[in-house]
């Protein structure tokens, strides 16, 4: 028996050395150790052994269990080791390589425009209103002295939703929502997506405007005049010329288009400005006493202007944008370029 244990031991001892990972040593020491292991087997013949020979052979076996057992200890202690050593080296993390980005976006230039133009009205004393993009043919037409038969409804190509519905041609129907809500005096402007059946290089069936207008007691043309040449030479400089053109609207009686000398070619001439020197910015005049009659108001009492311009066309000309199509777009390439 004596023998039976040294062999045993030697056994065990290499294959636990031998064992490359956790579970495989777990199982040798099971098939030595454990209940029904090689020991228990071995020590099933200890009944035969003469009185005197059993206490030294039963020495002999806790030894080799407890021989057996640190071994198990040890090894088991280095598997564990070697398993997280190569898990630390397969999991690393280099904390030195450069982080991920977050890319950040760039607010569209029509947004930049339209604040730096709301910015500039409220300087002047101007705050924002609203109106709905799908209007009704009385605010958008009929209220502005554009009665149905009226032949200046084809300048504005329309998109009809119904016979009583169109999608806004222009935000001057924010003029006459204003005007039913409050009374004078009234300063008020109102930037918004305007639509037309029109598509072509300077044209989008969608785009953007902004409409402003003044009504109080005592406005004149000279308010008018005084107001949109601070807002140009705000927006595009103190030493930039401005220029009043008569012109028509049904809704403004006088009425007038602005210009502004050509910002391209400083009023010399080029292809931008067709050689005139000066680029058209925006429609305007004193409110025609009609529209004030379809709101309710005095024409007797009160008078005031309008005005109404494209977005597009402002930031084209301050940004430097040859191609309108490229607001619509959205190609980042083109919008990365905007920074606040
Ligand atoms: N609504 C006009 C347009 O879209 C612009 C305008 C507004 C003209 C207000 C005069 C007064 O062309």
């Amino acid at each position: 028996m004596e023998q039976q244990l040294e062999v045993m031991l030697r056994e065990a001892h290499q294959a636990m050395l031998d064992a490359d990972n956790e579970a495989d040593l777990q199982n040798i020491r099971v098939q030595y150790l454990g209940k029904k292991g090689r020991l228990t087997a071995i020590m099933k013949d200890m009944g035969k052994l003469s009185a005197e020979q059993r206490p030294i052979v039963g020495a002999i076996a806790n030894k080799v269990k407890d021989e057996l057992s640190e071994v198990f200890e040890t090894r088991m202690r280095a598997l564990k080791q070697q398993h997280m050593a190569k898990r630390l080296e397969q999991e690393r993390i280099d904390v030195t390589l450069p982080g991920r980005h977050q890319k950040i976006g760039t607010k569209h230039p029509v947004t930049l425009i339209t604040e730096e133009l709301v910015q500039i009205f409220s300087y002047l004393g101007f705050s924002v209103a609203e109106g709905p993009e799908i209007e009704e043919d009385f605010y958008n037409f009929e209220a502005l002295n554009l009665p149905k038969d009226h032949p200046a409804r084809d300048m504005q190509d329309t998109f009809y939703i119904s016979d009583n519905e169109v999608l806004r041609t222009h935000t001057s129907p924010v003029q006459i929502r204003s005007m039913l809500k409050h009374q004078p005096p009234l300063r008020i402007i109102a930037p918004g997506t305007v639509y037309r059946r029109d598509s072509d290089i300077t044209h989008s069936p969608m785009f953007h405007q902004i409409e402003g207008f003044m009504v109080d007691e005592n406005i004149t043309f000279g308010d008018l005049k005084g107001i949109l040449t601070a807002f140009i030479t705000e927006c595009f400089g103190k030493n930039v010329g401005v220029r009043f053109r008569p012109s028509f609207f049904p809704f403004t009686e006088p009425s007038a288009e602005v210009d502004m000398q050509c910002v391209i070619c400083g009023g010399n001439g080029c292809r931008v400005c067709k050689n005139s020197g000066w680029l058209e910015i925006l429609g305007s005049g004193m409110i025609d006493p009609e529209v004030f009659a379809s709101v309710n108001y005095s024409s007797e009492k009160y008078s005031g202007f309008a005005f109404g311009m494209g977005l597009e066309r402002i930031a084209m000309l301050k940004y430097g944008v040859n191609d309108l199509r490229l607001f619509f777009e959205n190609d980042v390439r083109f919008l990365r370029q905007f920074h606040a």
